[in-house]
């Protein structure tokens, strides 16, 4: 297929190829950006996602971090959210109902009672606009999506943006911006699922992570917080203190069995002590056989930490590798989960033109 390459400075490039077609015959594009240190990134505009990110370890080897698949049906039939943008509300909203300006509105319920991830047909199965961008000392790709007034539920036509760039330092940086014309909710987050091994190469147990958050949200059997600020003093949500994801993965105790109600597992939002500095580190992972490190920064009050509970190896994924459960992790950066219904969490409405703003950094050490 033919491939088109953009050069720019200091060995920053993007090159756009053909990827797939969706089902209805629309041509599905790969963007794939990489640096001076061999770090690749490779973005699809099905979804707006991250399909693939090469990148280096100590030894200076490159190995492909994040689940996914190399054709559109894998994320349409398998799994939809590997890698997407996730919209128009990350995360759950209890019974797939919120109010606002005194009125109800009705959501697709897709998650047991509740609505997750902006319901069945969310941002993550959209096909975006795209456009390779050039600001200095980096290269990227900006995605934008026209979602209509009462899509899926929520109010207002939002213009949105997710502009992901790549710059030698090895950060992943991604910003969203929108504006709505009515007032509605938002929460935009992406759901990559790491493994700093590689894909497909087994469980991330021992993978030692520091989340900066002194409270995270306890939930109930539907995974909806309970709306407490609880503190992780003391209980298996601890990651104040570098501290291997297997250490209480598999605890049988209340909150982790809300999760996952056999095994016992996080999937939980921290709250972060960071306050929207995307100065301050916000979470680390460190796969010490790898030679990977990832660190988080965020203007996000909050961090969604899965380990990939449902993933039970039932299909493969790229390269025919299969994905298990404990097999990644994710760090969804965003607002509380159900937020429209909790009064007392930072704010997730948007007023109509107003503009919305908030940023990640993925940044990536080979160490
Ligand atoms: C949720 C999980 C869900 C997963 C789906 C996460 O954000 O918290 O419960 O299974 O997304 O990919």
């Amino acid at each position: 297929m033919l491939a088109i390459t953009t050069a720019s400075a200091a060995g920053l490039n993007v090159d756009k190829s053909q990827f797939d077609e969706t089902p209805d015959g629309k041509k599905v594009t790969r963007y794939q950006l990489t640096n001076r240190n061999g770090m690749q990134v490779s973005l699809i505009d099905f979804g707006a996602r991250i399909q693939a990110l090469k990148v280096p370890n100590k030894n200076g080897d490159l190995a492909d971090v994040v689940l996914g698949f190399n054709d559109v049906s894998g994320y349409i039939n398998k799994n939809k959210y590997m890698g997407a943008t996730i919209g128009r509300y990350a995360n759950r909203i209890a019974n797939g109902e919120f109010k606002l300006n005194g009125k109800t509105y009705e959501l697709p319920v897709n998650n047991g009672p509740n609505s997750l991830h902006g319901g069945n047909q969310g941002f993550d199965q959209q096909l975006w606009q795209a456009q390779v961008i050039k600001p200095t000392d980096a290269v990227g790709v900006e995605f934008s999506y026209l979602s209509p007034d009462g899509e899926m539920g929520y109010p207002g036509n939002l213009v949105v943006t997710v502009r992901y760039t790549l710059d030698n330092d090895n950060n992943l940086r991604i910003h969203y911006s929108a504006v709505s014309d009515k007032d509605t909710v938002i929460n935009l987050t992406n759901h990559a699922y790491f493994n700093l091994e590689g894909a497909g190469s087994g469980k991330v147990l021992s993978d030692i992570a520091m989340i900066n958050a002194d409270k995270f949200s306890p939930i109930d059997q539907t995974l909806i917080p309970l709306g407490e600020a609880r503190s992780v003093q003391g209980t298996p949500f601890d990651f104040t203190q570098p501290t291997a994801f297997g250490k209480h993965s598999g605890d049988k105790t209340k909150q982790l069995l809300r999760a996952e109600s056999k095994q016992g597992g996080f999937d939980h939002n921290w709250i972060l002590n960071t306050d929207g500095n995307l100065d301050e580190l916000a979470a680390r992972v460190v796969d010490p056989e790898a030679g990977r490190t990832l660190e988080v920064y965020t203007t996000e009050p909050g961090v969604q930490v899965y380990l990939s509970n449902f993933l039970r190896g039932k299909f493969a994924g790229k390269n025919d590798k299969t994905y298990n459960h404990w097999g990644a992790f994710t760090m969804e950066t965003q607002h509380y989960p159900d937020s429209p219904n909790h009064p007392s969490f930072p704010s997730t409405q948007l007023q109509a033109g107003e503009k919305f703003s908030s940023t990640t950094i993925y940044k990536f050490l080979p160490q």
